[in-house]
């Protein structure tokens, strides 16, 4: 097996060169290297995205790459957040103030046992990402939410909660819907 240098920015932290196998999954790397855990392992074949992080882009477009089926190698270069790396936190790393998407999934009891979360967390953060660029118009509100989330498993089908605190997080965010 051959490794590499790979250097990458998390979290808005430049990570310097690790060596890394060639064909080493992302997934891997960052729990076993970076120790950010939170990526959850779900189906490890690109089904449940449990373990989706966010690449962002260089023109700041956000988009969701599932870890179990991309190499860390994809990633050199390029720019990941992690779920560790939405909520504030202090200078010794406490969690400070969570996003909105995140306080209305606590405030929903959206999830039960959270495995999936870190997903419901990533699609939600990308899609309101996506709709600041490009509103969507309030009758296309439901099928643009179910067509961001429907890749999202959970197995404690907590859906239909999922889909209510995503519905307000987007409908309380300004500019974000149209009419
Ligand atoms: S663990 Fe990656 S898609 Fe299921
Ligand atoms: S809350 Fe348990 S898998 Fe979704």
């Amino acid at each position: 097996m051959t490794a590499r240098p790979l250097s990458l920015t998390v979290n808005g932290k430049q990570i310097v060169p690790i060596n890394v196998p060639d064909d080493m999954m992302m997934q891997d790397f960052l729990h076993e290297y970076l120790n950010l855990t939170g990526s959850r392992m779900g189906c490890g074949e690109g089904v449940c995205h449990a373990c989706t992080v966010i690449l962002e882009n260089p023109d700041g477009r956000l988009e969701e790459h599932r870890t179990c089926i991309s190499a860390a190698h994809f990633f050199a270069g390029k720019s990941v957040k992690t779920i560790e790396g939405h909520a504030e936190r202090d200078v010794s790393g406490k969690v400070v103030k969570l996003t909105d998407v995140q306080q209305a999934f606590m405030k929903h009891f959206a999830f039960q046992c959270g495995y999936c979360t870190p997903g419901f967390v990533t699609a939600t953060t990308v899609l309101m990402d996506r709709l600041q660029r490009a509103p969507v118009a309030r009758k296309d509100l439901e099928r643009t939410i179910t067509q961001a989330l429907d890749p999202h498993l959970c197995r404690c089908t907590g859906y239909v909660r999922y889909y209510e605190a995503v519905r307000e997080v987007i409908l309380a965010a300004p500019g974000l819907v149209r009419g």
